[in-house]
């Protein structure tokens, strides 16, 4: 079977596509990324050993992929994933995330591949989350109307193009909203996702802020182990045949929640060091104080479940980290 992976030097696509690497008989597996996630070369280094090729473009950019040969499934990892990034790199997560989308989907029209996309759970309106509760979690029917940030909106206008090429040219799609991944090969870098930013900050003595909704670290989220991810993408790709054209939560759910200040609980346990948090009051525009991702759809689908708790997460990140401590420094 023939791959192509999207952004396969970054941290999903990397891990992804040495986890498939193995896991599938003679499977070839191609990555495109252009390295502008700083890190994504450490990760290129390592994909070039396992003898995985990436070819360095922008896809926003090329619109013919003419070097490249047919893939059967094209997993489409690409992006500028910082929520932040569509205050002050608008441009780049346009471009990237949708015009990028719109090159990819013309390749799979011309070829007859199959698409799996990484899409996210920003997809889901601001406002609504607002108002949720505690307990309450979104289905895949929940308000995806009104503002939800630039990248949320380039994550749903690229499930609806999807959608469309899906009719229009007979391909097979599966469209998997994520909410927060982490877990070994996250750098720690604030854009990353606060999971791997607290267990850098702890395993290297560094301040940390509790940020927004009065600074008192109570805002929740679930966390995904990646390998939980890998594992979840495999089963899409043996079952595409029978299970298709489908779209879906993914997260950890609500067994894998927690706010911040248990977070740095668990990472003064795992790390035994304890730092100094400190406390900003004002809450970002695209902050959110509670989500958590309902699974139910995705376990009848699969009967998947993240197997992975938050222990091992933040476990298997430290033991990761800490003896890559020097290289990563580097890619800061
Ligand atoms: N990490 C998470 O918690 C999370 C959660 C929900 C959804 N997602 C989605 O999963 C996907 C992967 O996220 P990640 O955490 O691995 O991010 P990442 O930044 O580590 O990886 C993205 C990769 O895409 C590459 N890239 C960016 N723009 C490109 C372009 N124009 N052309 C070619 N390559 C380009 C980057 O160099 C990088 O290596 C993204 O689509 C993201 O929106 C991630």
């Amino acid at each position: 079977m023939k791959i192509l992976i999207t952004g396969g030097c970054g941290f999903i696509g990397s891990n992804l596509a040495i986890f498939l690497k193995q896991n599938i008989q003679n499977a070839k597996i191609t990555s495109v990324d252009n390295l502008s996630r700083k890190g994504s070369s450490l990760n290129h280094k390592i994909l070039s050993k396992k003898k995985i090729k990436n070819f360095k473009l922008n896809i926003s950019k090329v619109t013919t992929f003419k070097k490249f040969q047919r893939f059967d499934l094209i997993i489409h990892c690409a992006a500028e994933p910082a929520i932040e990034a569509s205050r002050n790199k608008i441009d780049e997560v346009f471009n990237s995330n949708l015009i990028g989308t719109f090159n990819i989907l013309k390749k799979c029209a011309k070829d007859k591949s199959n698409i799996i996309y990484l899409s996210s759970s920003r997809v889901y309106a601001m406002e609504n989350l607002f108002r949720l509760k505690k307990g309450i979690s979104i289905k895949e029917n929940f308000n995806v109307e009104n503002y939800k940030s630039i990248y949320g909106f380039t994550k749903l206008s690229s499930e609806l193009l999807i959608k469309e090429y899906s009719y229009l040219h007979k391909i097979k799609y599966i469209i998997n909203r994520v909410a927060l991944v982490s877990g070994p090969w996250q750098f720690g870098k604030e854009e990353q996702g606060f999971v791997s930013l607290w267990v850098w900050r702890h395993l290297n003595r560094l301040k940390l802020n509790y940020i927004g909704f009065e600074g008192k670290g109570k805002q929740v989220r679930d966390v995904l182990h990646i390998q939980d991810l890998c594992e979840l993408i495999l089963l899409q790709i043996k079952k595409l045949k029978k299970i298709n054209n489908k779209l879906m939560n993914v997260g950890g759910g609500k067994k894998n929640s927690l706010n911040l200040l248990r977070l740095t609980e668990l990472s003064r346990k795992v790390s035994k060091n304890k730092i100094r948090i400190g406390s900003i009051k004002k809450t970002s525009p695209y902050d959110v104080p509670y989500f958590v991702t309902n699974n139910s759809y995705v376990t009848k689908l699969y009967k998947w479940k993240p197997k992975r708790n938050l222990k091992k997460i933040i476990t298997d990140l430290y033991f990761w980290m800490k003896p890559n401590k020097n290289i990563l420094k580097k890619y800061f």
